[in-house]
């Protein structure tokens, strides 16, 4: 008799552990430069704790869940880890000891899904989870993070999008516009979306169905009705991004599979090394009421999990894919200082660099960064470093742009994105 795999869960072997290693612990050091430490909770909760903070009308609760009963105990193998950890942040009273919590994950999660590429029954998440803290800076600081580790992996044509669902107030407002649009189209939705329409109409936004998604496509927009409060706190969430330096589209279509969120919503894709459906990478956003609902005080909480299989898929088969080279070219012993710290500022940000300190002409710098193969250079003289900029030398392109010496890293990230969409 011989026995395989149970369908939709993989082996890992030693050939492609390696491979496993690096995201891992890549993951590890990003959460702990964010403070974030590590929980590790059973992968078996009460059933109840996920139909209670998932919501029962869920795909995850309703369909996927593998659960056992034992004795009069109904036991669950989490398909998530968010509940997990709220329950544990709860019952261990972590909200007495500490204002702000800040907690990361790398584990299994069971959903009996159909199995596809990218789609598994067991299947590893890293996540982050922040408690205690309303934003909007925490939920720009996860994203940021997000594409600072997809940069530093070198997954490419990675796309970030954002969408706010507001609180109860401004989703009781929407869902009735929403069911007044939707409602007169019953008939030609599918089956799913007509039973969701009765039970949780947002989730009809969701459809991939093809009839679906026309009926969708001219839906009212969920940003025309929020709340005084949550527009603040989304108007707010973009401008950090955006001063961060972080590329996002809005999304007011995007919804999320999960009940417990509000405000907040986030998910990062890449269309790299055919994903094809499966192309997001990670998810999240803020569930201010799962704490308080699971029996801890009133404490908002965002967070995020990336699906690990999707990422290797992602980064297809290159054992080291790299991020492209940035070289840092300085003319003078005072800017080479500044080169320093601008090659600090690029690393920081996941990028590679490299700088230059010889003292040789810039003409042999040059020939130097060209052979290494890089990207870009950047070239700071006198002249710059007296006005507080840089030339960034795009060595693919052919182009150069002065760049202000604090926007450096964004002006890079930017132009190596360019080159890999
Ligand atoms: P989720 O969107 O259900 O969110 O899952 C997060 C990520 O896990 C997905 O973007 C995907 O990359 C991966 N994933 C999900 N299901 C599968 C599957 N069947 N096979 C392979 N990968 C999969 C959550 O789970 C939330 N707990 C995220 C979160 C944390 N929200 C707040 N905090």
């Amino acid at each position: 008799m011989q026995f395989r795999a149970v369908k939709g869960m993989n082996d890992i072997l030693p050939g492609d552990s390696s491979r496993w290693h690096r995201l891992e612990s890549t993951f590890r050091e990003i959460a702990a430069l964010h403070g974030f430490g590590e929980v590790r909770t059973p992968l078996m909760e009460p059933t109840e704790l996920f139909v209670r903070s998932i919501g029962e009308s869920t795909d995850v609760v309703g369909k996927e869940m593998y659960t056992l009963e034992r004795g009069k105990k109904s036991l669950t193998v989490r398909p998530e880890g968010t509940a997990g950890a709220a329950r544990a942040y709860v019952e261990h009273t972590v909200y007495a000891r500490e204002p702000v919590t800040r907690w990361f994950y790398i584990g299994p999660m069971f959903r009996a899904e159909k199995p596809a590429r990218g789609r598994y029954r067991q299947f590893f998440q890293a996540g982050c989870e922040i408690y205690g803290d309303p934003g909007p800076a925490c939920d720009a600081e996860l994203i940021d993070m997000l594409c600072v580790f997809f940069r530093r992996l070198g997954v490419p044509d990675v796309r970030v999008a954002i969408n706010s669902i507001g609180g109860a107030g401004t989703r009781a407002a929407y869902r009735e516009r929403l069911v007044s649009y939707l409602t007169p189209h019953a008939g030609s939705l599918s089956a799913d979306s007509q039973r969701r329409l009765e039970t949780n109409p947002l989730r009809v936004l969701d459809s991939k169905a093809p009839a679906d998604q026309e009926i969708v496509a001219g839906a009212p927009s969920i940003l025309d009705v929020l709340a005084d409060a949550d527009r603040e706190h989304f108007d707010e969430f973009q401008a950090q991004l955006t001063a961060l330096g972080t590329p996002f589209d809005v999304e007011p279509g995007l919804v999320r599979g999960l009940d417990y969120y509000n405000r907040t919503l986030f998910e990062v894709r890449s269309n790299a090394g055919d994903l094809g459906a499966q192309n997001t990478i990670a998810g999240g956003g803020r569930y201010d009421g799962m704490v308080k609902s699971l029996g801890g005080p009133d404490t908002p909480a965002i967070g995020f999990a990336m699906g690990l299989e999707r990422i290797l898929l992602a980064l297809g088969d290159a054992d080291e894919p790299t991020v492209a080279l940035t070289v840092v070219v300085p003319i003078g012993v005072a800017a080479t200082r500044r080169a320093l710290s601008v090659a600090q500022q690029l690393r920081q940000a996941g990028l590679v660099a490299d700088c230059d300190g010889r003292d040789k002409s810039m003409k042999a710098k040059l020939r130097r960064a060209n052979s290494l193969g890089a990207r870009a250079c950047i070239v700071i003289g006198e002249d710059e470093l007296g006005r507080g900029v840089v030339q960034l030398k795009d060595f693919q392109g052919g182009s150069q742009v002065e760049v202000a010496t604090q926007d450096v890293a964004q002006a890079v990230s930017k132009l190596l994105d360019g080159a890999s969409a």
